[in-house]
């Protein structure tokens, strides 16, 4: 069987399979469990999804339209960037796993900060692809390190901004002097997941950069802010040229009837992305203070998760956590083994996470 895989799949482990939290709590035995594990919007989906999502249910024995015309008009206009330059995704996930079917071959290189999102590694390496990756410094992403770590076989370079699980940002000088020095042959992702969060106003905007390197591809998801996780729609913005190579290699119907319908309502739900981006903030400000008064070290953020020192190591205050049905991430697989990572959540999520917290350590 090893002969019959891929370059790199060998190396590979399966994504963890998370439990439903059903599952979880009757194994456990108990009930009301809160999870602030996955950086999701603790509202809900967007209402106005919602709704659009209902009104298209019943045209499921069509296909999607391939071209996602509406959805694309929107952004569009939102972004004022031109439908020819902006692809859809099955959440950016696919957008990620796109980019390196179209543009990487088995043996090409590619390079990404770490800690950052896990996906990179995972789909590049299952791709045949070598991957170099770059240690933040000081918890942020070294631009500089990353330079340094270009080769005459990179092909895409890796950038999450905000990153993915430190929350800090890179800085819009700093960036346009960094692509301003990779060379021209190299795609670079920016991965901006978590850029509506971000409250600091010399954060880095992609679509403000597009001009600054040939191969920008800047990442998006409905995910996050819009609270669509579970529907899988991400886009994303590149040249119109390297949109119309992705399309080549994309599959026709990827980005599905209702997730096209809903972000292309969400997009004009501004009171629930109001709400949102209150109860994130609000909510930041509470958990914050409490971990001052425990006097628990913590990073800051841009995002609506961050990272949280503990004492005992992450692992085992997450799985003391997990046994009071309070679900977060530990840190191990990001190689921050002293830390736990978590989403912000409704008021009295926060609460009950304080009030756990205080308890397991
Ligand atoms: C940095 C980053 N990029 C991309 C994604 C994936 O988003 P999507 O749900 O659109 O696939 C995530 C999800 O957690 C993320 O943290």
């Amino acid at each position: 069987m090893r002969k019959l895989v891929r370059k790199g799949v060998e190396e590979l482990v399966p994504y963890p399979p998370g439990k439903p939290i059903e599952e979880l709590e009757r194994e456990l035995g108990i009930k009301g469990s809160i999870k602030l594990a996955s950086n999701e919007n603790p509202l809900g989906p967007s209402p106005l999804a919602v709704q659009a999502v209902m009104d298209k249910v019943s045209t499921l024995n069509r296909y999607p339209d391939g071209s996602g015309y509406y959805l694309k008009s929107k952004l569009s206009e939102k972004f004022n960037i031109p439908s020819g330059q902006i692809v859809l995704g099955n959440g950016s996930n696919e957008l990620i796993e796109l980019i390196i079917r179209t543009f990487m071959s088995s043996g090409d290189h590619a390079i990404q900060p770490f800690p950052s999102f896990l996906v990179y590694e995972k789909i590049v390496t299952g791709a045949g692809g070598d991957m170099t990756s770059v240690s933040l410094s000081n918890l942020s992403i070294d631009l500089k390190g990353i330079l340094n770590a270009i080769t005459p076989k990179t092909k895409v370079i890796f950038i999450c901004n905000p990153n993915n699980p430190t929350g800090g940002a890179i800085s819009k000088d700093e960036m346009i002097q960094f692509l301003r020095e990779i060379p021209g042959d190299i795609i670079v992702v920016l991965d901006e997941a978590y850029c509506e969060f971000v409250t600091d106003e010399k954060t880095a905007n992609g679509i403000d950069l597009l001009d600054e390197h040939p191969f920008l591809c800047v990442l998006r998801t409905f995910s996050k802010l819009y609270g669509l996780a579970g529907l899988r729609i991400g886009y994303g913005f590149a040249s119109e040229m390297v949109v119309e190579y992705m399309n080549r290699v994309r599959q026709p119907f990827n980005a599905n009837t209702l997730a096209q319908a809903a972000a292309t309502a969400a997009l004009d739900d501004s009171a629930f992305v109001h709400r949102t981006l209150q109860v994130v903030r609000e909510g930041l400000h509470y958990l914050c203070h409490n971990l001052d008064e425990i006097g628990v070290q913590y990073i800051p953020t841009q995002t609506n998760f961050f990272l949280i020192k503990v004492p005992g190591g992450g692992k085992r205050v997450y799985e003391l956590m997990l046994k009071q049905g309070v679900i977060v991430r530990s840190m191990d697989s990001y190689d921050l083994p002293d830390y736990i990572r978590i989403s912000v959540g409704l008021p009295e999520e926060n609460e009950r996470f304080i009030e756990t917290l205080r308890k397991v350590i």
